[in-house]
């Protein structure tokens, strides 16, 4: 289990860090503009302006050598209007931004001036020890569009950011500016134009609670991002609010440790609202509902909430809502009745996981017909599954593990064919399982349902039956399964992690089963009474942890060709022979090898650190 989360944390990694490939910065023109480009020639003195700039910079990872030749509209990150010719845009950003280092750009010359119609210009990711004159970031008349996100530049240069009345766009995410002075934020209304900021990540806790004084004169902000910058003081009443037009609000991971603030309800464009990760007091307010245009909400990790209200089913834009992690307790009908209200509502994602919440689930869950995450995890919530969760045909992850579920699992969860992920880990679940309740998910790739009550959950399917779906993940410990190892797990063949400890099979598993599954990571057959012989080498390249104890196979001790290290428990067996003498060379990495016999050990299962897999 904890190997698994690992797993899809690490994805979940990888795809942040390449998803938006540096590639796809410098794209290289493809023909057709090059077509229309034919006939532009870029301006004599924007050229020189650009080789002076490249004369100016330690250029140490080669990112201007492409500014060769006569035509600067095709160099590597400069773009020219398509008519005028004029250079419009500069994207300057650090191509090593994937490893988080930044490139260093040392001086900046003042040659800038020279692009008048510059529009555009990314300098995020860089290291700029100098810049020549300060000034000149000022004069850029025309600029839209500014990013200095990640990187670090002298402090000088922000004050003349004032100067700039076009701009649009403003991001200083995670950016570092130094010098002698205390941080000002005078210049920032003077920006009138500014549609998007973001100034996440920095530290604007010693301007105190006057941060926002400054942003709240910006007649035409949309999107304010002030993520991770320890703010703790909320804003007190304003006499008036000039940016009603907001429409994308972070404040998301600071410090705020007030009650949710009365302003924000005067802000009724707001389509997306993150509060999450700070330490909001009491309840929430019914005048959630004035933000009818809210598609987005995140109030998740914020401990001392305390109430779960029903306001959020007359929001019938709302798409998103977590409220994971915080006080919530009782049960949730009264939540669940104002979602019909709505003739359509579009909820997609609801996060409850890690909560207080208790009771019956009810069956007026089957009105969230737009589902796709549903994600109850560390409740106890008890009973059965509601039979109207068939109503949800969207449906993709469904998570009820670590409740306190102790009836049934219904026939019309066989109705859900988008389910990817269907985790039921650890509940005490009865009742009987069938074919009804698996043959139309398709897609079905993780199902978990280990139980505490041991055998009270039946698999009832035909010894032949096969289904349409291949897993990744099975773990159904304590389940009923056998005595057979059937044919819906004999097909089964590109499973990483397999969970069938205690599922009480008494046959052979087929030879062909251990060398098809090549994918296995984790493979825990213990306490059943599985009969015959293993091959003696085995080939699962990236096995981690295999436990084959407390069952009847015989033949000579397996070993694992992995390069991983590996756990092996092999322990109240009828292996004989001897320990093979050159396991060291075939195994490696073993770390532990257990063939003692000892009694089995308590059922208990631990409480994982999760990572919600929302693609
Ligand atoms: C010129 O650029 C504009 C805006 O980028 C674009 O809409 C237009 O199609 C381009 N014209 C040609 C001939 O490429
Ligand atoms: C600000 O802009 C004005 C004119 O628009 C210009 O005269 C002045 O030099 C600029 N100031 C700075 C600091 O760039
Ligand atoms: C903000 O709005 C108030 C009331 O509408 C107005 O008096 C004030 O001038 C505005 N401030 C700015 C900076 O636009
Ligand atoms: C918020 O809206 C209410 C009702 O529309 C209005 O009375 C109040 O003055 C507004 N508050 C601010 C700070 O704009
Ligand atoms: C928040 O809740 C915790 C316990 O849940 C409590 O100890 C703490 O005093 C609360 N904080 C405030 C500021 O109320
Ligand atoms: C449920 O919705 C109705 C109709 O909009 C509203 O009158 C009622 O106050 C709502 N109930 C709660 C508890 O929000
Ligand atoms: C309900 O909402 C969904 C998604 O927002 C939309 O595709 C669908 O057409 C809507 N149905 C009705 C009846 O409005
Ligand atoms: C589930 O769908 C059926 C058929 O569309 C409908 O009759 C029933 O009321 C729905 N149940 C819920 C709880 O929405
Ligand atoms: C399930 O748990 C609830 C709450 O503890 C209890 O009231 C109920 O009787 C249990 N049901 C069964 C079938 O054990
Ligand atoms: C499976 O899907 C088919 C076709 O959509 C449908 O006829 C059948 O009733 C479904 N079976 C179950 C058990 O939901
Ligand atoms: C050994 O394994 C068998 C088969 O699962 C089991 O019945 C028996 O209790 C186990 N013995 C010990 C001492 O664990």
């Amino acid at each position: 289990m904890a190997n698994l989360n690992l797993n899809f944390i690490v994805v979940f990694l990888l795809f942040s860090l390449f998803g938006s490939s540096p590639l796809g910065i410098f794209k290289p023109s493809s023909c057709s503009e090059d077509q229309s480009r034919a006939n532009i020639k870029c301006i004599y003195t924007e050229r020189q302006a650009l080789l002076s700039f490249k004369k100016g910079v330690t250029d140490d990872s080669g990112r201007l050598s492409s500014w060769v030749g006569e035509d600067c509209c095709q160099w590597r990150g400069v773009e020219c209007n398509n008519q005028s010719g004029h250079v419009t845009k500069l994207d300057l950003s650090c191509e090593k931004k994937r490893y988080r280092l930044s490139c260093s750009f040392g001086k900046i010359s003042s040659s800038l001036i020279h692009l008048k119609y510059l529009n555009y210009l990314d300098l995020s990711w860089n290291n700029i020890d100098h810049v020549q004159i300060p000034e000149v970031f000022g004069m850029l008349e025309n600029l839209m569009y500014l990013s200095l996100s990640y990187a670090s530049f002298p402090q000088e240069i922000l004050p003349h950011l004032g100067n700039l009345s076009s701009l649009m766009h403003l991001d200083l995410h995670h950016s570092y500016s130094f010098g002698e002075k205390a941080e000002n934020l005078d210049w920032l209304p003077s920006l009138s134009s500014l549609k998007y900021l973001d100034m996440g990540q920095q530290n604007l806790y010693i301007a105190g609670a006057i941060w926002l004084q400054e942003v709240i004169m910006l007649p035409s902000l949309q999107e304010l991002h002030l993520s991770s910058c320890e703010l703790q003081i909320p804003p007190p009443s304003f006499p008036f609010i000039n940016f009603t037009s907001l429409v994308v609000l972070d404040l998301s991971n600071n410090a705020f440790d007030s009650s949710i603030f009365q302003w924000l309800f005067n802000l009724t464009s707001l389509t997306s609202l993150d509060l999450s990760s700070n330490n909001l007091q009491g309840t929430i307010p019914y005048n959630f509902v004035n933000l009818r245009n809210l598609e987005h909400l995140d109030l998740s990790e914020n401990p001392n909430i305390t109430n779960l209200p029903s306001v959020f089913g007359n929001l019938c834009k709302l798409k998103t809502l977590s409220l994971k992690s915080t006080n919530i307790g009782g049960n949730i009908d009264g939540f669940l009745d104002n979602f019909s209200t709505c003739l359509n509502n579009s909820l997609e994602s609801l996060d409850l996981s890690l909560n207080k919440l208790v009771g019956n689930i009810p069956d007026s869950l089957g009105r969230l017909e737009s589902l796709r995450y549903l994600n109850l995890y560390g409740n106890s919530f008890w009973g059965s599954m509601p039979p109207s969760i068939g109503n949800l045909s969207s449906l993709q992850q469904l998570d009820l593990s670590f409740n306190e579920m102790n009836e049934t699992i219904p026939a019309s969860l066989g109705q859900l064919s988008e389910l990817v992920i269907l985790d039921l880990n650890a509940n005490s679940w009865r009742g009987v399982i069938t074919e009804t309740q698996l043959t139309n998910l398709t897609r079905l790739e993780d199902f978990v349902l280990t139980t505490y009550t041991v055998h009270s959950l039946v698999f009832n399917v035909m010894y032949n039956w096969v289904p349409p779906f291949r897993l990744k993940s099975l773990e159904l410990e304590n389940c009923l399964i056998g005595p057979k190892f059937p044919v819906w797990l004999q097909v089964q063949n590109e499973l990483s992690y397999v969970n069938l400890k205690n599922v009480r099979i008494t046959d052979t598993i087929p030879e062909e089963w251990f060398s098809k599954t090549s994918q296995l990571i984790d493979l825990d057959l213990s306490n059943n009474q599985i009969t015959g012989k293993l091959l003696q080498q085995l080939v699962h390249p990236n096995v981690k942890f295999i436990d084959l104890s407390h069952n009847y196979f015989k033949g000579p001790i397996p070993v694992w060709l992995a390069k991983n290290s590996v756990q092996l428990y092999l322990k109240n067996n009828s292996f004989a022979g001897p320990i093979p003498s050159n396991i060291g060379d075939l195994m490696p990495s073993l770390q532990i090898l257990d063939l003692l016999r000892e009694p089995p050990h308590v059922v208990k299962f631990h409480y994982p650190y999760k990572k919600w897999r929302v693609s």
